[in-house]
């Protein structure tokens, strides 16, 4: 990559990658890597996810899970890509909450570090809201009613209720539309914020002088 362009992508890798890192913060002991760990399993989930798009069929409940079925038993290791997606998704989740936990113990949310604090909080909701979203798509009984509670929960917030349900689900909870536009929040949307969100985590972290250490 040449010219201006080409210099900009370099100073946005540099801007993320800092030049020096302090010895003190170098090991594994002030992160536990686990933001690490966090980002490796999205990234885990992004290529299984794709993979499993080739073969999932959004729309009515029992369309999508006939064509789980499919992957399951039929598609050259699908169960296994399945397998692996759905366990990472609980990986994620479970590293998300012991980084936040790391963070607290070494009281790296303090300042200067408060707004990357809430950068993390809203990676914490698209994550937790990731996992809610795979599962709704599974189709069977128990996502049919949990995507009615989903919906009738929207429905409850003062005055946005209604449109917050059409912006999230696309109108009635049994309608295809609203299997559709759970698809496109758990495989376009949701994983899209992830991805700015995390590189602007990153960002912040070198731009608010490293990893908090030691305590
Ligand atoms: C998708 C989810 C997340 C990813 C991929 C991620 C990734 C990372 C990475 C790679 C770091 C560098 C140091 C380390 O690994 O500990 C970091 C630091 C940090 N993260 Fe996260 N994070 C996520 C969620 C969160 C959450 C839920 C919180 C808190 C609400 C949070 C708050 C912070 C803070 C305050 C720092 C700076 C820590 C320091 O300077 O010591 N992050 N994150």
């Amino acid at each position: 990559m040449g010219g201006a362009r080409g210099r900009g992508f370099r100073d946005f890798i540099k801007h993320i990658h800092p030049p020096k890192v302090a010895n003190s913060t170098a090991g594994v002991l002030p992160t536990l890597c686990l933001g690490g760990l966090s980002f490796f399993f999205f990234l885990l989930l992004l290529v299984t996810g794709l993979l499993l798009m080739l073969f999932y069929q959004p729309g009515s409940p029992a369309v999508a899970y006939d064509s789980l079925t499919v992957i399951q038993d039929v598609v050259a290791f699908g169960w296994f890509v399945r397998s692996v997606h759905k366990w990472a998704g609980q990986a994620m989740v479970f590293t998300v909450v012991l980084h936040l936990v790391r963070v607290v113990v070494t009281g790296a949310y303090r300042p200067p570090r408060e707004f990357n604090w809430v950068i993390g909080v809203l990676l914490l909701l698209f994550t937790v809201l990731l996992d809610f979203t795979g599962y709704l798509l599974i189709g069977d009984a128990t996502a049919r009613h949990a995507l009615k509670v989903a919906h009738a929960l929207a429905g409850e917030v003062p005055l946005a209720g209604f449109a917050l349900q059409l912006v999230l689900f696309g109108g009635p909870p049994d309608a295809d539309l609203a299997g559709v536009r759970v698809y496109l929040w758990h495989c376009m949307l949701l994983p899209l914020l992830v991805a700015v969100f995390s590189f602007w985590h990153f960002y912040r972290v070198r731009k608010d002088g490293g990893v908090k250490w030691p305590l």
